[in-house]
């Protein structure tokens, strides 16, 4: 079974409740530290019940970004991605960003089929960060939104924390460890809409978006028909990223993946219809000064990476996918 496959089935992974740590005692967090390690460990993945942090109002969330990917084009544009790949702030439309080709980038085998992935896409940093400054839409044109995106901006980043936090004692190391390195909080928060389509149009050179592995340290990522945004219970998948592989000689590894054909359609009918989706992603990120290789523990030196920046390794992809 290849990593990319390890994925499917995810509808069936278990939910760890996330509680038990935010208000557990020391051993109810204990245990959901060491189940979430060594579900990341194995799968890369992990699925987590969010309803003890009631601060998160992702249906309202989801509701903004479907109001702003609903607009005309013109007014998404006043937001525009620039051309190039940064600042990587702003409104990318439908096949400006390519992540094939980031496709087996570790590997060393990187894509030369240029796969276009069908989706837009709005993209933002730090409020006020002045290296990468945001870009937003008009208020007039989609009142409160940037209010609200800020807002979750850091409510995913405390969410982001905590969860480092726990990999952090599961993996047997002080539990704040990760936190000096994430404190300039050079995140980045994703809203994706994967416009309606038909199966026969997401074959040959397009798909929802390429395989490749995230950038950063651990990715939050809430998807609209994974349950809970009608109320709870709400869901969200942890995902394994590039920086965090790195940092434990992969002892974690990223985990590759992609978004494609829904599979209740695959084999089926070229004309059958492919409803919308919608997704939020929150890559949480090193500090663009933080190294990203090996940290010293014995247990995390089995393959060695150089100890490079983490904004010179961002660099180094996203100048790929733009
Ligand atoms: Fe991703």
């Amino acid at each position: 079974m290849n990593d990319t496959a390890r994925v499917s089935g995810l509808l069936d992974l278990k939910s760890l409740n996330f509680g038990d740590f935010l208000q557990g005692n020391d051993q109810a967090q204990l245990s959901f530290a060491n189940s979430l390690t060594t579900t990341l460990q194995t799968l890369g993945v992990a699925k987590l019940s969010m309803d003890d942090v009631p601060e998160l109002e992702m249906l309202h969330l989801f509701n903004m970004a479907k109001e702003f990917f609903a607009l005309d084009i013109a007014s998404k544009m006043v937001a525009a991605h620039p051309a190039q790949p940064s600042p990587h702030r702003g409104y990318s439309f439908v096949g400006q960003e390519k992540l094939a080709a980031v496709t087996g980038f570790a590997k060393d085998r990187l894509s030369d089929s240029m796969m276009q992935d069908s989706k837009e896409t709005f993209d933002l940093g730090l409020p006020g960060d002045a290296e990468f400054p945001n870009r937003w839409p008009k208020d007039e044109h989609i009142p409160h939104f940037k209010a609200v995106v800020q807002q979750h901006y850091k409510t995913l980043e405390r969410v982001q924390l905590k969860v480092l936090e726990a990999l952090s004692l599961g993996l047997g190391l002080k539990r704040d460890i990760f936190l000096p390195l994430h404190e300039k909080s050079h995140h980045e928060m994703r809203l994706l809409h994967y416009p309606s389509t038909t199966a026969g149009d997401l074959t040959g050179d397009k798909t929802r978006i390429a395989e490749h592995t995230d950038f950063g340290s651990i990715t939050l990522l809430f998807q609209d028909q994974v349950g809970g945004l009608e109320g709870r219970p709400l869901e969200c998948l942890v995902m394994v990223g590039d920086c965090f592989q790195r940092w434990t000689g992969n002892y974690i590894r990223a985990i590759p993946h992609r978004v494609t054909t829904p599979y209740k359609t695959q084999g089926g009918d070229p004309d059958d219809d492919i409803p919308e989706r919608f997704s939020i992603a929150f890559f949480g990120k090193p500090n663009r000064d933080a190294r990203v290789g090996n940290l010293a523990h014995p247990q995390f030196q089995a393959v060695q990476y150089d100890s490079i920046t983490a904004g010179e390794y961002n660099n180094m992809k996203l100048v790929k996918t733009y």
